[in-house]
């Protein structure tokens, strides 16, 4: 890839308009790989037109050198390394490093940055007592959303967002204490102590002592889960402009500080057709309970009258296999092998359901594929994480990903306020009614 020519003006494309009689010329723009772009930024200066495109299915919403996504060849690439390499041959640290620097780090650079990291990931000491403020039935993503949004009430000396040392302050605040944050909810929802983080441990090992050490014996983290995780964390640490990512550039576009805007990432990533499919699949899989049901719940998916949908299957992008899908499917595998949970029932249903959808013409014709989130479930629970943290984690994998994605969005010097415009099919302008002629 010839970075420097990553983005240039390509061709034009000129739009007829039949009706004025008139046509416009607009720039083609050609970035590096992937579709080239129209640029309609001076469309309606120019003609008076707005295009519309709810979900944002034809819409680049700016330009990024972070991840790319090939959803028919089922390609996922951060900063231009294939995801099964990643997830293979490197670590959760090393890919942290190369969302936020664009490398990836040479063994100095990473064993600084993991110190680094290691030496934010305590929490204030005030922040504790923000979870009291929380029933204990609270959803971890809930505490999660309130917790995050709150970091800006004590990390003052990494606000100023026109500062990039202040950004990375913040950047590698939020990487190194989402684990706490989110093993301290996991904590509080079941009545136990917080674990405080250990500096001689790993960034995944860390996380899973914190979410089930006790003070009351020495717990060892099983180093197969530990790998497994990590690799997770990986997987999930970046995808494009997704909602929960475009949420977090759109409050990022007015100025608001990077806590607040991780912050409604989270509460973006937690809709069940986003990051809280993790959590609905396997509500689902525990519903279905048996392969012999799979057949109705087939028929339910399918049906237009029927609110239910196969949770874990299709994705806005990928028209193919979700290559994060495969590496989580072979995870799911080692990890049960290893608890000795191959027999687990849920598995074996999604199994059965996975290889029944895709011989399904329904799903076929529409390119509907297991994703990242249909095999997560299963891992997180042979692990003992309870289902509602699941979104949780995929939050804590994600904030590298969104705070890189910030980063670039703060340092593009075209960069201006996000601000959409509509089609609007409502009243037009008519008369004020006094209440006494309204009947
Ligand atoms: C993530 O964007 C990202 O990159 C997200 C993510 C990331 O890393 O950030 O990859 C993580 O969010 C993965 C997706 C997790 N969500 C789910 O698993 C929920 C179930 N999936 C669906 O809700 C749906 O597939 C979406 C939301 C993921 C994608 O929806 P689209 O692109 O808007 O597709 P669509 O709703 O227009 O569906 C196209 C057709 C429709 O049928 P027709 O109208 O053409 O007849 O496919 C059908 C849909 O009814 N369809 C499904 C289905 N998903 C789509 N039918 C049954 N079950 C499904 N899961």
């Amino acid at each position: 890839m010839n970075e420097k020519n990553a983005a240039t003006q390509h061709a034009h494309m000129t739009l007829v308009d039949h009706a004025r009689g008139t046509s416009y010329d607009m720039p083609v723009i050609r970035g590096s790989v992937g579709p080239d772009v129209i640029d309609i930024r001076h469309l309606y200066t120019d003609t008076g037109y707005f295009t519309f495109d709810p979900g944002f299915t034809s819409t680049g919403s700016c330009e990024s050198k972070i991840t790319f996504i090939n959803g028919e060849e089922g390609i996922l690439l951060y900063r231009g390394y294939a995801i099964q390499d990643l997830a293979e041959h490197s670590d959760f640290m090393e890919v942290a490093y190369l969302l936020l620097k664009g490398e990836l780090p040479t063994a100095a650079e990473k064993t600084k940055f993991e110190h680094d990291i290691t030496y934010h990931s305590m929490l204030h000491e005030q922040i504790a007592y923000l979870y009291r403020g929380f029933r204990r039935d609270a959803h971890p993503m809930a505490v999660m959303c309130g917790v995050v949004g709150a970091l800006s009430a004590f990390y003052h000396d990494s606000l100023n967002i026109s500062d990039p040392r202040q950004r990375m302050i913040a950047s590698y605040r939020l990487v190194a204490k989402m684990p706490t944050i989110a093993a301290w909810a996991y904590k509080y929802a079941m009545g136990q102590p917080f674990i405080y983080p250990r500096n001689e441990m790993r960034y995944a090992e860390n996380f899973l002592h914190m979410m089930f050490a006790t003070p009351c014996e020495t717990y060892k983290v099983n180093p197969i889960l530990a790998k497994a995780m990590d690799r997770i964390l990986i997987l999930h640490a970046d995808h494009e402009q997704n909602a929960s990512t475009s949420t977090v550039r759109l409050a990022g576009s007015s100025g608001a500080n990077p806590f607040a805007c991780i912050a409604a990432g989270i509460a973006s990533l937690w809709g069940p057709a986003h990051g809280g499919a993790n959590e609905a699949v396997l509500n689902m899989l525990t519903k279905i309970g048996d392969k012999r049901h799979i057949p109705d719940y087939i028929r339910r998916a399918k049906d237009k009258s029927d609110s239910f949908r196969l949770m874990g299957f299709g994705h806005r992008v990928y028209k193919n296999y979700d290559p994060r899908a495969s590496i989580m499917r072979r995870t799911a595998h080692e990890v049960l092998g290893e608890l000795d949970k191959t027999d687990d029932p849920l598995l074996e249903v999604a199994m059965e359901l996975e290889r029944i959808a895709l011989s399904d013409e329904y799903f076929v014709e529409r390119r509907l594929y297991p994703n990242v989130d249909f095999y997560s479930g299963i891992i997180f629970k042979a692990m003992e994480i309870p289902t509602a943290m699941f979104t949780a984690l995929f939050a804590l994998a994600r904030t590298v990903g969104w705070i890189s994605q910030w980063n670039e969005m703060i340092e593009d010097p075209s960069q201006k306020i996000g601000r959409p415009r509509q089609l609007y099919s409502g009243q037009g302008l008519r008369p004020f009614k006094p209440i006494h002629q309204r009947m």
